[in-house]
């Protein structure tokens, strides 16, 4: 393990200096941004910005007031756009280690507090490995939401990271990340190759033994925010890799007791009531979850629980309850991720759950 974090702090610390060092686009963004999050950005110093080597958006609905942990949060500019989402009553903890990236992240504090015209901080960076988080003394069922972009593939010891996040998760709490993912599992010798791990391509898990890993961890029902293929465009390494193909997919895994394995019918419907902040016209949960302002709509018994007992209660009415049970939830289907289209804006790309 400790080769691995040298060979990585080494990649993000000495070899990439800014986001045109990367030799491959597994580690960039190409997903569309809502404009509120564009304006977030433009708040950012360029010195951090031009060290993101994210993967995904990772910043979801509704962060007013939230506790927000960032795994993997680099020069800190998915830090500093939480800070603004979750507003001077909210509070964002960043965690890294390489010291390169942290350096960085700690330079520019005072000047986004008083770019946000924040009295007092409400980020810190902390210096540490993931695969020890209990080492930090971060409060147990504390955080409301914890993000990571581009992170988890570099780990070796995943199982640790996801048992860590549950732990530091308030109960309703959701894990909500980016990271880039194979569709098979990749030979050990790939995953040997220091510029295929470093790109964030030859430690990536297959997709399916990751949910198998979240679901064992407790993380029930992970939901499928957005997947898009990601395209290498550098010749060695798309032959190193061959049939291996790769996406960039944003999870999201709420911390609920009471999900089931499966979508259960118990009869309900919810009603979204437009009151989310930048997301009026209707609210996405997920790439099979579009709920317009207004209409009442059909959901499975985990999906109920995703905005019953969570944050996002208050907006929502909620008709029915789990008296009745009337099977499989209809049209309940497994959707892999590499089938699905990347949305989590505009129009869904499925429908159901
Ligand atoms: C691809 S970069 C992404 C950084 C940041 N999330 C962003 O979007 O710019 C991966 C980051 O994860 C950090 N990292 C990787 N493995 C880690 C571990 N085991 N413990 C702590 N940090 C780790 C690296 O130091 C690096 O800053």
């Amino acid at each position: 393990m400790a080769d691995v974090h040298l060979d990585v702090q080494d990649y993000y610390g000495k070899v990439l200096q800014t986001t045109d060092d990367l030799m491959t686009n597994a580690c960039t963004t190409s997903s569309a941004m809502p404009r509120y999050i564009k304006t977030a950005i433009s708040n950012v110093h360029e010195e951090v910005i031009s060290k993101y080597y994210g993967c995904g958006l990772t910043l979801p609905l509704r962060l007013e007031g939230a506790h927000v942990l960032d795994l993997g949060s680099g020069a800190g500019r998915d830090c500093y756009i939480a800070s603004q989402l979750v507003g001077k009553e909210g509070y964002v903890v960043g965690v890294d280690m390489t010291k390169e990236q942290l350096l960085t992240a700690r330079k520019y504090i005072d000047f986004h507090m008083d770019k946000f015209g924040y009295s007092k901080k409400n980020v810190e960076f902390h210096e540490g490995y993931l695969e020890e988080l209990s080492k930090l003394n971060l409060k147990g069922a504390s955080f409301d939401v914890v993000v990571s972009n581009c992170v988890l593939n570099l780990v070796k010891d995943k199982r640790a990271v996801l048992e860590a996040c549950f732990a530091l998760l308030k109960e309703g709490g959701e894990l909500y990340f980016s990271d880039v993912y194979a569709s098979r599992r990749i030979p050990e010798i790939l995953a040997q190759d220091k510029v295929l791990y470093g790109e964030c391509l030859s430690g990536a898990l297959y997709w399916n033994d990751f949910e198998q890993m979240a679901k064992q961890v407790g993380f029930f029902d992970p939901r499928v925010v957005s997947s898009s293929p990601i395209t290498i465009q550098n010749e060695d390494a798309i032959e190193k890799l061959g049939d291996i193909k790769f996406h960039s997919i944003t999870y999201r895994l709420f911390k609920l007791k009471d999900l089931e394995p499966d979508c259960e019918d118990f009869g309900q419907a919810v009603r979204y009531l437009g009151n989310i902040q930048h997301s009026e016209k209707g609210m996405f949960l997920d790439a099979h979850h579009y709920f317009e302002k207004g209409k009442i709509k059909a959901v499975c018994g985990n999906t109920w629980n995703m905005l019953f007992q969570t944050r996002f209660k208050e907006n929502f009415d909620f008709i029915g309850n789990f008296e009745t049970h009337y099977g499989i939830f209809e049209g309940c289907g497994k959707n892999p991720p590499f089938n699905q289209i990347a949305s989590n804006e505009g129009t869904p790309a499925l429908s159901c759950c």
